[in-house]
């Protein structure tokens, strides 16, 4: 068809295993978009919440820009570009207008729209205004874990005033929570890892914990001091009673796991600790923009395991960060 231009995406499938598919897409760009060619895509949890929906899946995606429509004002063919789970916001609302657009009611979010793009591609046309530009001095394949993983993990500590005296607990050393490691790390809070087990201890000290405890089968959990604030990044909701008492008075949680059913915590206590509960998502672009510079400056960078951009590969990865064996973001990479 002339005027149009079909490119290779991956998309879930009700089967379970994501099969090839084509988009097509006008050939003429339009506004500020932008038509990106996929060097790198990181695989997220969240994905496989998605993997028997009609639609392409993944949202931490990194390319470089081949055309950039008429409205466009700071990219150019070449540049390297990422972007994550926002992909649009209405720019005129509260939250639009203070920095929260990831909160827009008509925000433009993996899973809920655009589901005919997205990073398991060849290319894809976002706009301008939702792409960040990839520092020099980050790889393609370690930007891409950045685009979700990263900026969850950072705009906790960061959208919530983490100060560097506070001690932070990380749950869950997966994809999420080994970044989360690094970025607390980096701002200088004290760092205490909650794993399932030890096998991943001597990982979790090297990227820059100070203590590390185990959670399985405990019933009771030591730390050397109360917890100022806890990202929890497991793949499901933790036992609350069990974490309760190591958080500090006056403690945030922030519970990022995407998980269903209801959110249970001992009631008492929450009073009692004056404990704060703070859900989010992803992050707003200046934070997201930060995150990238503060990762690149602070020579942070995610620990990856690389599979090859095709159906066997994405089964692949897939199936290993089902299993938890990704050590310790999948990124797939086209042939
Ligand atoms: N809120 C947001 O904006 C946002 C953004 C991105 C992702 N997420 C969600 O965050 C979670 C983590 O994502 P991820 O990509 O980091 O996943 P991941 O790589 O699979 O890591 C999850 C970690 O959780 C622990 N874990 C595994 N199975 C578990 C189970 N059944 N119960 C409790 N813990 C378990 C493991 O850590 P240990 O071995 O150390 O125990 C595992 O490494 C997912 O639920 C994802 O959907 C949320
Ligand atoms: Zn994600
Ligand atoms: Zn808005």
């Amino acid at each position: 068809m002339s005027g149009t231009f079909t490119f290779t995406v991956f998309k879930g499938d009700k089967s379970g295993v994501p099969k090839k598919a084509t988009t097509t897409k006008p050939e003429q760009l339009t506004g500020d978009n932008v038509l990106v060619k996929v060097t790198a895509s990181g695989l997220c949890g969240t994905d496989l919440h998605y993997k028997t929906e009609d639609m392409v899946l993944g949202h931490e995606g990194v390319g470089v820009v081949e055309a950039a429509g008429p409205d466009c004002k700071f990219l150019k063919k070449g540049d390297r570009v990422g972007w994550g789970y926002e992909h649009d916001s209405c720019g005129h609302c509260q939250q639009c207008l203070s920095g929260n657009e990831t909160y827009c009611p008509k925000r433009a979010m993996y899973g809920f729209a655009d589901r005919d793009q997205g990073s398991f591609a060849s290319h894809a046309v976002w706009r301008e205004a939702f792409l960040f530009k990839i520092p020099d001095e980050m790889s393609d394949e370690d930007a891409a874990p950045m685009q979700c993983g990263g900026a969850t993990v950072f705009n906790a500590l960061h959208a919530y005033n983490a100060m560097q005296t506070e001690t932070v607990g990380i749950m869950g050393v997966g994809g999420l929570g080994h970044l989360a490691i690094q970025f607390a790390a980096k701002m200088g809070c004290r760092v205490v890892v909650l794993s399932g087990t030890d096998s991943k201890k001597e990982e979790a000290m090297r990227l820059g914990a100070h203590e590390f405890i185990t959670t399985k089968g405990k019933k009771e959990l030591q730390v050397s001091q109360p917890l100022n604030r806890l990202l929890v990044c497991t793949s499901a909701q933790p036992n609350w009673e069990q974490l309760i008492p190591i958080l500090a008075p006056g403690a945030w949680v922030h519970p990022l796991s995407v998980d269903q059913g209801n959110f249970e915590i001992p009631y008492i206590p929450l009073l009692l600790g004056a404990i704060t509960i703070q859900g989010s998502v992803v992050a707003p672009r200046y934070i997201h923009q930060r995150m990238l510079e503060f990762a690149a400056l602070h020579k942070i960078k995610p620990v990856v395991q690389t599979f090859p951009m095709t159906e066997a590969g994405i089964k692949d990865a897939m199936e290993k960060l089902d299993q938890g064996k990704v050590h310790f973001r999948a990124v797939l990479k086209p042939e």
